[in-house]
């Protein structure tokens, strides 16, 4: 294994008591943020005193500190006039270990490659296939699959095959590619049909770009012409693309086209398989013995269903494991929201660049709940108060109110503009305090795409011995700031 169940445990276990220390925090609706008062009730003094100690500039940049190799490199920062506190220091040292980079378990992408004897010159070389691709699609994504290709095409040497199952293909971006430039054999599979409808005029359209490439009849550079020179013309047929629901039921042999068979051995693969279908993929993976391989990037966690939630569900996403089943380890949506923030993303940003806009928006949205409460008598606890996205449309925080109030169906006219200003000025002193809280969710968000991501590899390793799963590993795959949800879960039997 790429690591032991012992050093798991402990890793899941120290990060599950952090997430639970500070689950209220991490839960908390920011609507509710002045009506609950989370910032005295939800954060202790002293760290609210640390907090406050900084300017808003240096609060932006706390989240660096995830990142960063060492805290105190925060208090060397020339920019930074007042050292940061004692509280807030420990809190941002204890959020640091329950980052997956701290926590050696994850495996470096060139000790996979070395585990799967990935020994075919020139399949590795990324900056090629990047050269080319970005033409055809956002960088995002050609950076995702550039990088996620020859991780597949790995494994599909090591399992001895050439089939590969995509599910959530989406756009078919990574099949297609899978396809053309390593020659695999790839059945798309997609709920949704308007995708698999374009990802199959897409592919056909990237064909003809990709021959056209290397016919040389469009004007390339000399250094692309002597990197496509190294590609072979694609034999390969594209991707066939299906629509399908992929549950942990699915016939998978219904998937496939009539000219192939995976039952004989494939790799299972998906990227950004958003909620539920990360975990559906690895339950496929165990479950079905002809599947070799898997290499599956999880995203929008958001979408998971838990079992220990108030609704009944069959079959759930979160967890997986025995081992946090047994704990009745339950998270919560809004923090597995805050799971969805990277702090490498904010570590990169240009401070001056910085809008804080998205706390404005909050910031509002905690004012107009208190509007609510107060001029209208609104039970605030009720579920269906949704105003949609009106922050973006509103021009000014009386716009914004009276927008609000309209959507809601109320009468805006016995709320003057005075008054709804007197709201504004009233809270504005607290602007800060809603970025420092923000600030301290976002340092949650390591731990909980760690134990979100290391509950799929405890599951495997649970299965390890009765499906004979030979290797599990979780890799960073992807540049985090490139695209943040960067850990893929490879693994294949024996
Ligand atoms: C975030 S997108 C990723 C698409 C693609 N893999 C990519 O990275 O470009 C997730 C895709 O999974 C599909 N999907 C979600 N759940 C699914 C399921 N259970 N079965 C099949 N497709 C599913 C969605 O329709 C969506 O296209």
């Amino acid at each position: 294994m790429g690591k032991d169940a012992e050093s798991l445990y402990s890793s899941m276990t120290h990060i599950q008591q952090y997430i639970t220390k500070y689950g209220e925090l991490g839960n908390a609706h920011m609507v509710e943020y002045f009506t609950k008062d989370h910032w005295n009730n939800l954060l202790p003094q002293d760290l609210r005193t640390d907090l406050m100690k900084l300017s808003v500039d240096q609060l932006y940049t706390l989240p660096l500190e995830l990142s960063c190799s060492n805290v105190k490199n925060f208090e060397k920062d020339p920019k930074a006039t007042v050292s940061i506190g004692k509280t807030l220091l420990s809190f941002i040292q204890e959020s640091k270990v329950c980052h997956l980079g701290a926590q050696d378990i994850l495996t470096k992408i060139n000790d996979l490659k070395s585990a799967l004897n990935y020994t075919r010159t020139g399949k590795m070389d990324k900056q090629l296939a990047n050269v080319k691709s970005k033409e055809y699609m956002c960088q995002k994504k050609a950076h995702e699959i550039t990088e996620m290709s020859p991780v597949i095409d790995a494994l599909c040497s090591h399992c001895n095959t050439s089939k590969v199952l995509d599910v959530g293909s989406g756009r078919g971006y990574l099949s297609t590619f899978l396809s053309l430039r390593y020659q695999l054999d790839v059945t798309a599979v997609d709920c949704t049909e308007n995708n698999t409808i374009s990802a199959s005029l897409r592919a056909e359209k990237f064909f003809k770009y990709w021959n056209k490439r290397l016919s040389g009849k469009k004007n390339i550079s000399q250094a692309s012409v002597t990197e496509v020179t190294t590609i072979q013309t694609p034999s390969a047929a594209l991707p066939s693309f299906k629509s399908a629901y992929v549950s942990c039921d699915t016939e998978l042999v219904d998937l496939q086209p009539s000219d192939s068979d995976i039952t004989h051995g494939c790799v299972i693969v998906g990227l950004h398989t958003c909620g539920d279908l990360a975990s559906t993929i690895t339950e496929l993976f165990v479950k079905h013995s002809f599947i070799k391989g898997l290499c599956v990037v999880g995203c929008c966690y958001h979408h998971l269903t838990e079992k220990y939630d108030q609704t009944e569900h069959e079959r759930v996403g979160f967890p997986l494991s025995s081992y946090l089943k047994n704990q009745h380890v339950h998270l919560g949506r809004n923090i597995r929201m805050v799971g969805l923030k990277a702090p490498e993303k904010v570590a990169v940003s240009d401070i001056a660049q910085m809008s804080n806009s998205s706390e404005r928006s909050l910031f509002y949205r905690a004012i107009l709940t208190v509007i609510l409460q107060e001029e209208f008598e609104m039970d605030i606890s009720r579920k269906d108060i949704c105003i949609g996205k009106v922050f973006s449309k509103s021009k000014s925080f009386v716009d914004y109110v009276q927008r609000s109030v309209k959507k809601l169906n109320l009468n805006c006219d016995k709320l003057s503009d005075e008054r709804i200003m007197d709201y504004l000025h009233k809270f504005q002193p607290r602007f800060k305090e809603i970025i420092a809280f923000a600030m301290m969710r976002q340092f949650l968000a390591p731990a909980i795409e760690a134990l979100i991501v290391l509950d799929k590899l405890c599951y495997l390793l649970e299965s390890a011995e009765s499906v004979n799963i030979s290797q599990c590993y979780v890799s960073e795959i992807f540049n985090p700031i490139k695209s943040p949800r960067r850990y893929a879960i490879v693994a294949f039997k024996s």
